[in-house]
């Protein structure tokens, strides 16, 4: 019995060692240790064994039965590091690791959150209305009379109810209007609908963002002087801006704003980025009659408004010349704002 297992035991040891990989050296390991193995055979003459004999024997199985397995585990080892080398054969793992592709804002959003920030420093509120508007809060509490060209069903988008979107963010001051008293002060970024042919400078779809001061003695100078602080802010002390007078059916008097567009590779050109004015006597008054109160009272208040195109400020910020890269989401171009 003796001889018998340490023949057993080295006979397993060899076999062990012999095993080159996982396959071999599981079947050594079934071949031994597993029901018909050689050690469980050998493990079951134990019955047979006189009794004066047992413990020796008993040592000795232990002996190799510890002996048996510490070669497996190590053999596994072994054979796990063998074929981890080969997996990382041929990998240079001193090589620069590639890069991550990060997400990052559009510059439309980057504008708007600028914007927004500086007009919140100077006490701005944020409002909103809704994109699909009716004619009422579009265009005749705006002043707008019906025979206005900005009326018209081919500049505009008509819905069968006679809903349309919003030709402007202008709408918003209304809604504000109508459930908030003086004094207000708002802005309202969003989205702006035009049957504009589209070019360098036109989208039919922009973005505006509209504003709102209405208080006791609000004058012209703090309309200049907080739109100049603003494109300041936005653009640099050394901006070039100028107001221009024109005409819009909700301000008296009204202007057009430029700031200096310095594009790559182009002559530095005026851009319109916005209208905007003292708000019509004729606006305050249609708001108290719908109010049925005199909150907007003219004798009482006044207030300036702007609108301004937030994609055209993100053509000045940036140098874009053309305002069609803002929305056909080439990488090669959003890529520089990440
Ligand atoms: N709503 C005008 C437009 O879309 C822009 C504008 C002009 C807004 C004058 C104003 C304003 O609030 O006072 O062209």
């Amino acid at each position: 019995m003796k001889e018998k297992i340490e023949a057993i035991q080295a006979e397993a040891l060899a076999r062990i060692a012999a095993a080159d990989d996982a396959r071999s050296l599981e079947d050594a390991r079934v071949g031994i240790l597993g029901k018909k193995g050689t050690l469980t055979e050998v493990s079951a003459g134990m019955r047979d064994v006189p009794k004066e004999q047992k413990a020796e024997i008993g040592q000795l199985l232990n002996t190799a039965r510890t002996a048996i397995t510490e070669a497996l585990e190590e053999k596994q080892l072994a054979l796990q590091a063998i074929a981890d080398a080969k997996a990382l054969e041929g990998i240079d793992s001193t090589l620069p690791a590639r890069a991550v592709h990060h997400g990052s804002l559009h510059p439309l959003t980057l504008i708007r959150h600028q914007a927004i920030e500086v007009l919140r420093r100077m006490g701005f509120a944020l409002a909103e209305g809704p994109e699909i508007e009716d004619e009422f809060h579009c265009f005749d509490a705006l002043n707008t009379p019906a025979d206005h060209p900005a009326r018209n069903e081919k500049d505009t988008f008509y819905f069968d109810s006679g809903k349309l979107l919003r030709t402007h963010t202008s709408s918003v001051q209304i809604r504000t209007m109508e459930t908030q008293a003086p004094p207000v002060r708002i802005i309202a970024p969003g989205s702006a609908y035009r049957r504009d042919e589209i070019d360098a400078t036109h989208l039919s779809v922009f973005n505006q963002l509209e504003g709102l001061y209405v208080d006791t003695d609000v004058s012209l100078g703090d309309l200049k002087g907080t739109l100049e602080y603003f494109f300041r802010e936005m653009f640099g002390a050394e901006t070039e801006v100028r107001f221009r007078p024109h005409f819009f059916p909700f301000t008296e008097p009204s202007f057009e704003i430029d700031v200096k567009l310095h594009a790559k590779g182009q002559v530095p050109k005026w851009i319109e980025v916005a209208g905007c004015g003292m708000v019509d006597p004729a606006v305050f008054e249609s708001i108290d009659s719908g109010r049925k109160d005199d909150a907007f009272s003219p004798e009482k208040i006044t207030g300036f408004a702007f609108g301004m195109g937030l994609d055209r400020l993100a053509m000045i910020r940036w140098g874009i010349k053309d305002i069609r890269l803002l929305i056909e989401n080439d990488v090669r171009f959003l890529r520089q704002f990440a």
